[in-house]
């Protein structure tokens, strides 16, 4: 890296660092989900926290030509009460799904699921999901989550797909590990969902310069589309995305063999485009109550959305009370 970069990254990084921080004070998590200021600007990455209000979305982006996967916010629960409801309410969703003849394709973390507690409470809550998903014809992806849990992870998802072979995994570009993961995961016939990695990662394990993790997204993404199977390309980089779609033309790789995601309310202008190119495109639609260590996720994504929630809030102060 040369300096230039280093200046470059480093107010990004240090952003990064305190949203991601924030991201864990779980009551900060509390008083923000009970202030209604907040609420707008969830509401431009978070589908709504009722299940009637996601399913109205999903019908919309339906409308519009986008396949989806609806994510039930909610992560790190610490109790087997609470993983047991988490279970519940995706069954909720994907009977809801199917009932409205919508696509059944859902997106879950495991720490939802109990990772955090024990191995076994967390396996059987997943299998719980993945029958009730069997039984509506579902897809369920596993999220990845930090790097201490990459691992776990993995081995979970490939015993659970005895239960669900409709099922596939995350990697992230940004871990130096995930070349090999990667090459494993496409001798297995596994469908990865590639992304750059939303966590706040160490240097001795992950890639910390923008243009390093651009650069191993670039090769992860081009054996996916060329040897994996119906790779999910998640970026909003439309640099990265020109340069694939340039890729999969000079190939004969068709749109079929592969497709897009994007999240809820980012680059909705490029979701558009994509699709009038003819690419497949799929938006993941997070909601529920839990939104927010989702939401702090997307503000250390972009320091611009952090600056506008900044405006948002210095407004609301100055309103007069009602
Ligand atoms: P990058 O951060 O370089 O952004 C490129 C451009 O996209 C920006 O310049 C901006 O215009 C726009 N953009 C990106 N994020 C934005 C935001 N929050 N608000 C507004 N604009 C934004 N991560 C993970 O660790 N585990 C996972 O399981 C998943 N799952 C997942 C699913 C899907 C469908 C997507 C799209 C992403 C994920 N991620 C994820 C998140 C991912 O790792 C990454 O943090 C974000 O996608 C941002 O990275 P980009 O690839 O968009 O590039």
């Amino acid at each position: 890296m040369t300096a230039t970069d280093a200046l470059r990254d480093a107010p990004e990084r240090a952003l990064r660092s305190l949203f991601m921080g924030l991201s864990h004070r779980r009551s900060l998590g509390r008083l923000a989900t009970r202030v209604p200021i907040t609420r707008p600007m969830v509401g431009r990455f978070v589908a709504g926290e009722t299940l009637p209000e996601v399913l109205d979305a999903l019908e919309r982006l339906r409308e519009g030509g986008y396949g989806t996967t609806v994510d039930v916010l909610g992560e790190s629960v610490s109790s087997a009460e609470a993983c047991s409801a988490a279970a519940g309410r995706y069954e909720e969703t994907l009977a809801a799904l199917a009932g409205r003849g919508l696509e059944r394709n859902v997106s879950l973390k495991l720490t939802q699921m109990g990772l955090d507690i024990s191995e076994q409470i967390c396996r059987e809550t997943v299998a719980r999901v993945m029958r009730a998903a069997v039984e509506v014809g579902a897809f369920v992806r596993i999220d990845m989550e930090d790097h201490t849990k990459t691992d776990r992870t993995l081995r979970l998802w490939r015993e659970l797909r005895s239960v669900n072979p409709e099922t596939g995994v995350v990697i992230q570009a940004a871990l130096r590990r995930s070349a090999a993961d990667v090459d494993a995961l496409i001798a297995e016939g596994a469908r990865v969902r590639l992304c750059k990695g939303a966590y706040n990662e160490p240097a001795s394990v992950a890639f910390r310069e923008r243009d390093a993790v651009d650069a191993a997204y670039e090769s992860l993404a081009r054996s996916l589309m060329r040897e994996g199977v119906h790779p999910a390309l998640a970026t909003h980089d439309g640099r990265l995305i020109g340069r694939l779609l340039r890729f999969a033309e000079a190939e004969g790789i068709a749109p079929d063999r592969y497709e897009f995601q994007m999240l809820y309310g980012v680059r909705r202008d490029l979701q558009a485009e994509l699709l009038r190119r003819g690419q497949h495109v799929r938006v993941y639609v997070p909601y529920g109550t839990e939104w927010y260590p989702y939401f702090m996720r997307r503000l250390a994504e972009k320091p611009a959305n952090v600056a506008f929630l900044l405006r948002s809030l210095l407004k609301e102060g100055r309103r007069p009370a009602a």
